[in-house]
């Protein structure tokens, strides 16, 4: 039994005070039965941490750096993610894939460091709409599936695959509740022959593009869809809160 896994990606959106508001009405308002992440900006994290002690709502990062430390500008590195009480973390959102042009190395780096230092790795993967209209939609998740290596990611609980297709997210269009379905069990199914049935049986695949309140409960009632990342509609609490609740 998966438990759903409801993430929310605020991306580089809110200031101090609202990012603290918006994490403290989360964390007394999150029901049982389902596990509920934030993700805020880097600046913003100690301060979210601060305020959610305690609490059920787990701490997250949008990215990271691959190197362990030392002499890299500008860049966070996973022990101070750790230190901060990070639980989870992005690898391969298509925002750094396609707008920062992240390779499919770096990204294979970032989400083995992520793995290998206890964090929950939220692996992301999904096409372009030239690629969904060309057929090409199995064959780009399957290659971004293959970034991650068997041999090192051995916890399932750990490992997090989340479906976004890069024409829904922040568009307003996502994906039907059959389009995401389709792909999620070939996602569990490449899962299976990269490690093995059981293992990908355990693994959550969450849903995301334009997960919103009215299009919760359809696409999170898929049976291998096992929550969702959000963008836009994590930034407020009711719209978020919904999304949690129709997960339940
Ligand atoms: P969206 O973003 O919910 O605003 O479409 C989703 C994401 O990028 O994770």
């Amino acid at each position: 039994m998966r438990i759903k896994f409801i993430a929310g990606n605020w991306k580089m959106n809110l200031t101090k005070t609202s990012s603290i508001e918006l994490a403290r009405a989360i964390a007394r308002a999150i029901p049982n039965n389902v596990e509920v992440g934030v993700a805020p900006p880097f600046v913003y994290i100690d301060a979210v941490a601060s305020v959610i002690a305690g609490s059920k709502l787990l701490l997250g990062a949008q990215d990271v750096s691959c190197e362990p430390g030392g002499a890299f500008t500008g860049e966070i590195c996973v022990p101070m993610l750790k230190d901060l009480g990070v639980r989870f973390c992005l690898s391969g959102h298509s925002e750094r894939r396609h707008i920062r042009h992240e390779s499919p190395d770096l990204v294979s780096k970032k989400a083995h460091v992520i793995y290998s230092a206890g964090l929950t790795l939220i692996h992301c993967v999904g096409e372009t709409l030239q690629e969904r209209d060309s057929n090409q939609t199995l064959n780009v998740v399957r290659s971004q599936l293959s970034e991650l290596n068997p041999t090192i990611i051995s916890d399932p609980n750990r490992l997090v695959i989340a479906y976004e297709p890069v024409w829904a997210i922040g568009t307003g269009r996502n994906a039907t509740d059959q389009q995401a379905q389709e792909v999620h069990a070939f996602i569990r199914q490449t899962l299976g022959s990269m490690w093995n049935p059981d293992f990908a049986s355990r693994v959550r695949i969450q849903y995301g593009g334009s997960l919103k309140p009215e299009n919760a409960k359809g696409l999170l009632s898929q049976p291998d869809v096992d929550g969702g990342l959000i963008g836009g509609a994590s930034l407020k609490a009711d719209s978020f809160l919904a999304i949690v609740n129709a997960a339940v």
